[in-house]
């Protein structure tokens, strides 16, 4: 039983690591000043748009984290409310600023309510096995989030290097960038930590792959017009154009660990399925606007 201990205290170490080495982003360090304000409008005012809602709906996050999850460890508590609560919040207010700067509204974040469909798995898990299951659906979503958040900083950043936009890049997008591969990686650790220290039992994991495969969600995009808006920032950024390849990215710590059993599976189908979806009601609203005008 040595092994999974030394994993978790791997764990733990890399969140006070994260906590200390990456404190949330200096709010009086970024620089807006812009070149071509409306042409980076043009280009990515909804991605930051989009961006910046769900970056700032960790508040909410936190509170359904608490229903979701009774029973966290310290390890999980010290992540979400010290390191990563803190550091998302930051990269909301930047993403937020910044918009406004272009002449966009303020953002609409939804950082109130708790969902009833979080509320009904909040009271199932307050028995063990399912709190265990939730836990690691918890993490999987986690890691699919953040892996998301940075092939989008990445675009982001290489368009707006592109566009000359030097101040900006560096002092909004890439301050954000660089702190979301701790966070994958906590993720990533703590799946892998439970599944392979035999935490989980077969059937657990069953139940996960069945959960997982019937709720899969694109973050931010609970409803229709939030699932196009997905969509928009997927093609936008031009990650619709190796669309497998992003997926299978995305998707890579969930098709090790839950779908391992089937040999040379690449990507989950229904992980595929909802980023093509998303892209194709993108321009399906985007040609009907066009038709419109
Ligand atoms: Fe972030
Ligand atoms: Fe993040």
């Amino acid at each position: 039983m040595s092994e999974p201990r030394a994993e978790a205290t791997r764990i733990r170490d890399h969140v006070q690591r994260l906590g200390e080495r990456h404190p949330p982003v200096d709010l009086a360090s970024a620089d807006y000043s812009l070149v071509d304000p409306a042409a980076v409008r043009e280009r990515f005012g909804h991605v930051m748009e989009y961006m910046a809602r769900v970056e700032m709906e960790v508040e909410r996050n936190v509170l359904e984290l608490a229903t979701l999850l009774p029973g966290v460890s310290d390890t999980d508590r010290a992540f979400y409310a010290d390191v990563w609560g803190p550091q998302e919040e930051h990269h909301g207010i930047l993403l937020d600023t910044l918009t406004q700067r272009l002449g966009m509204p303020p953002v609409v974040a939804n950082t109130g309510e708790v969902p009833a469909r979080v509320r009904v798995l909040g009271a199932l898990a307050h028995l063990p096995v399912v709190h265990e299951v939730i836990r690691l659906l918890y993490y999987l979503t986690g890691a699919a989030t953040e892996k998301s958040a940075m092939l989008a900083y990445q675009a982001m950043s290489d368009g707006l290097g592109e566009m000359g936009e030097t101040a900006v890049k560096r002092t909004v997008v890439d301050a954000i960038k660089v702190q979301e591969p701790g966070h994958f990686a906590f993720y990533r650790l703590s799946a892998q930590e439970m599944v392979q220290s035999g935490a989980i039992s077969g059937w657990q994991l069953h139940l996960a792959r069945l959960l997982r495969s019937r709720s899969y969600g694109l973050v931010g995009a609970g409803t229709r017009e939030q699932r196009a808006d997905f969509g928009g920032v997927v093609v936008e950024l031009g990650l619709d154009e190796e669309l497998e390849r992003n997926v299978r990215d995305i998707s890579r710590v969930e098709t090790q660990l839950l779908w391992a059993h089937q040999q040379g599976l690449q990507v989950p189908a229904y992980a595929l399925a909802a980023f093509r979806d998303a892209a194709a009601m993108y321009r399906e609203r985007r040609g009907a606007s066009v038709l419109a005008a």
